[in-house]
């Protein structure tokens, strides 16, 4: 067995990675939400889901539909970032953040990208098959041209994307993210091996230690998802995860980082 050696991002791991921004306490994956990760020292990352506009910007949305977040309705796919823009993606959460709105992907490096790794997740939308390479190539050229191309990681459910990524960009740092509906029984290191991924991202219910001990026997990192209660976070920490997603990162931080010490 290889002895396990972390491909470091930046910091020592284990890594906090502020989850759609401090979401639990401002609204996800806005502009706000992740400058309030930015102010706090000690959160290495953030973590935001993409996807594309009528128009193919790069948009940073969790769902493949405006309503849950914004005041819009139905597909994001189907407005122009112009039409988006109008969109109040704060009032759902508290009405002090009405003039929240949808951002794009380079307007949030804009905002925290000197201060913080990003991982992109790179959504599918399984109604609405983008054209091969499309989403991919949108993605690679935003981080390029806002300059991040050595502080972003990407991350995807669809592991074909990642492919892709590293197709187009070999240098990309990635990670699959594990369904267990596709993925049921297979290992990271299987999974990881196959699209050249050196993270291997699990829900907390899902993890084990074997999972965790396959990675580290091939290099891989492990992160996991959404440990949003310092308990979480202590118990995940004795699995010996090299990254916790949270929704709460500024509160388990002490956890976190005493535990790296
Ligand atoms: O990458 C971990 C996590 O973000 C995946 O789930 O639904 O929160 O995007 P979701
Ligand atoms: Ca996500």
């Amino acid at each position: 067995m290889k002895p396990y050696q972390p491909k470091p991002l930046h910091n020592k791991p284990p890594y906090v990675i502020a989850h759609r921004g401090v979401s639990a306490k401002v609204p996800e994956n806005t502009l706000a939400s992740f400058e309030r990760a930015a102010s706090v020292s000690g959160i290495d990352m953030i973590e935001l889901d993409v996807r594309l506009s009528k128009d193919e910007e790069v948009i940073v949305l969790h769902d493949r539909t405006l309503q849950r977040t914004s005041t819009g309705n139905g597909p994001a796919r189907n407005y122009s970032m112009e039409e988006i823009r109008r969109f109040d993606a704060g009032s759902w959460f508290h009405p002090v953040f009405s003039h929240q709105c949808i951002p794009t992907l380079c307007e949030v490096f804009q905002q925290v990208g000197d201060r913080l790794w990003v991982d992109v997740e790179i959504k599918s939308d399984w109604l609405h098959r983008e054209p091969p390479g499309l989403l991919e190539e949108k993605v690679l050229d935003a981080v390029h041209r806002c300059g991040m191309d050595d502080r972003v990681m990407f991350s995807s459910f669809d592991h074909q994307l990642l492919a892709t990524i590293k197709k187009m960009k070999p240098s990309s740092v990635t990670g699959i993210s594990y369904n267990f509906s596709y993925d049921f029984s297979r290992l990271p290191s299987t999974l990881a091996e196959r699209v050249g991924a050196s993270v291997f991202v699990c829900a907390k219910r899902e993890l084990t230690h074997r999972m965790v001990d396959d990675a580290h026997s091939h290099g891989i990192a492990v992160y996991v998802y959404t440990l949003n209660s310092v308990h979480d976070a202590q118990r995940m920490l004795t699995y010996g995860v090299d990254g916790i997603l949270s929704n709460n990162a500024d509160d388990i931080l002490d956890v976190v980082k005493s535990h790296g010490a």
